[in-house]
């Protein structure tokens, strides 16, 4: 067992001196460069935190804090008041929804949605569409979702619907124990022409799989599922929780009907989460929720009522107003941060996916290095793919002989911050047999170092020796 807490650059120091290194990932041959990024997150540079739990929730950078504390000064609720504050607060507020839905790349900001996170969003897929299923009706999903885009599905098959007297079957695809790569072909028996949505991740929270989801797109849409809208083909909804942040979207090019994320895991505040739904659902969808300013107005008798128009159908009661401008900023500051002044000539869809890009490249190097190095060490077992270009940024792994909350609480001594547990995606845990169903987790993001992966590694490497 490591001993002594020790934190930031202290901790580095602690077990410096032993790390091989297999690549070259320095900074002046990467367009993301750390140090500049960590300037930027008081959690870092104050904290002098090693925060590598980013799968759960990442930092906020002071630009975010001091805009916060500026915006409640001049605060009023939206859509609600005729005072310049609160015209100024719905003006940012709206921009919100079109920065957002630019840096997904929805061609009409009207397509996206917000709720509290990935989860709410999900649920309000799941209730918007319940009374649309009908007898005999089926759900594709997979093992590796995280328990927000299985729990939903699940209650809606096995509580919800069967109470209105339908029975609607839930279908699980399998992946490859070994490699942890999506049974495309399981997915694909499973599919069928009622088939009415398929489930999907873009990104394991715990194996960090990324499914090909143009390939998911196209058994969708082969299915011949006859919607009461007309429109043909199962649904295709991707949970993007582990996605969004750290990949290029384009929710056009990828075709997908739905998309849900959270705003918590890139940089931003907890509360916020996007839905982008296309349009031609989205003309046809229930409200998930019902009450204020979701209602045209005026447009409200005993006899009968009219919604407003989108999204804000989609927005009943006074929503998270300075969490969703400062989710709106953050896709601005998170292409900032990571290309400064470069890029300045390219438009701006080009910007955000030349960060993106940078976002994805960088965090391939620290999770291949991690890939590498732990499956080199006796006695550890790394879960997921072990080719870092067909993963995300999660390097999930447990030491035998030792529970995984033991493991993270020994990294915790020396600093480095871990989650122990089955990261809510226990399905996965169980396919894969892992008893007690947990695994150790270390997700790293933009603003960490391959110092401090190789810190990891060393921590690791002496838990597993002890
Ligand atoms: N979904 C989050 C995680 O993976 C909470 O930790």
């Amino acid at each position: 067992m490591i001993s002594g807490k020790a934190s930031g650059s202290d901790a580095v120091n602690i077990l410096s001196g032993s790390g091989k290194m297999d690549f070259n990932l320095d900074e002046t041959h990467t367009l993301l460069q750390p140090s500049s990024i960590r300037e930027h997150f008081p959690a870092i540079m104050k904290g002098k935190r090693i925060c590598t739990n980013n799968a759960a929730t990442t930092q906020i950078p002071q630009e975010l804090l001091d805009m916060s504390r500026e915006l409640y000064s001049q605060y009023d609720n939206v859509h609600r008041g005729q005072s310049s504050a609160s015209i100024r607060i719905t003006e940012k507020f709206e921009e919100a929804y079109k920065k957002i839905a630019a840096f997904i790349g929805s061609k009409d900001w009207r397509n996206v949605l917000l709720y509290r996170g990935t989860t709410e969003a999900i649920n309000a897929v799941m209730y918007s569409l319940m009374t649309e299923f009908e007898d005999g009706d089926n759900i594709v999903t997979t093992h590796m979702e995280h328990n927000s885009n299985y729990i939903p599905w699940y209650a809606l098959c096995r509580e919800i619907t069967p109470k209105f007297g339908r029975k609607i079957e839930l279908r699980i695809a399998g992946f490859d124990r070994e490699s942890g790569e999506l049974d495309l072909e399981d997915l694909e028996r499973k599919v069928d022409e009622k088939t009415k949505i398929i489930c999907c991740t873009g990104a394991s929270n715990f194996l960090g799989t990324k499914p090909p989801i143009e390939k998911i797109v196209s058994i969708g849409r082969k299915s011949g599922y006859q919607h009461p809208n007309g429109l043909s083909g199962s649904y295709v909804l991707i949970d993007g929780a582990h996605l969004v942040p750290n990949t290029p979207v384009d929710v056009e090019k990828m075709g997908i009907d739905f998309l849900a994320w959270s705003f918590h895991k890139m940089l931003a505040p907890v509360g916020v989460g996007g839905l982008f739904v296309r349009r031609e659902i989205l003309e046809t969808l229930m409200p998930f929720q019902y009450g204020g300013d979701m209602i045209a107005e005026g447009k409200v008798t005993a006899e009968k009522v009219e919604y407003n128009e989108l999204p804000w159908k989609f927005t009943a009661g006074t929503p998270n107003i300075i969490g969703t401008i400062l989710a709106g900023e953050v896709t601005e500051l998170i292409v900032d941060m990571v290309l400064g002044e470069r890029y300045r000539h390219i438009s701006k869809e080009e910007r955000t996916e030349k960060a993106m890009e940078a976002i994805q490249e960088y965090e391939r190097g620290l999770t291949q290095y991690l890939i590498d190095e732990l499956t080199s060490i006796d006695g550890v077992t790394v879960y997921g793919p072990k080719d870092a270009s067909r993963k995300t940024s999660v390097i999930s792994f447990n030491i035998a002989g030792q529970h995984p909350m033991d493991v993270a609480r020994q990294l915790d001594e020396v600093g480095i911050e871990s989650r122990a547990g089955c990261h809510c995606a226990t399905l996965a845990h169980h396919y894969l047999g892992i008893n007690p169903p947990a695994s150790c987790r270390i997700s790293p993001y933009i603003y960490n170092t391959m110092e401090e992966m190789r810190y990891v590694v060393r921590a690791i490497g002496k838990i597993a020796s002890a």
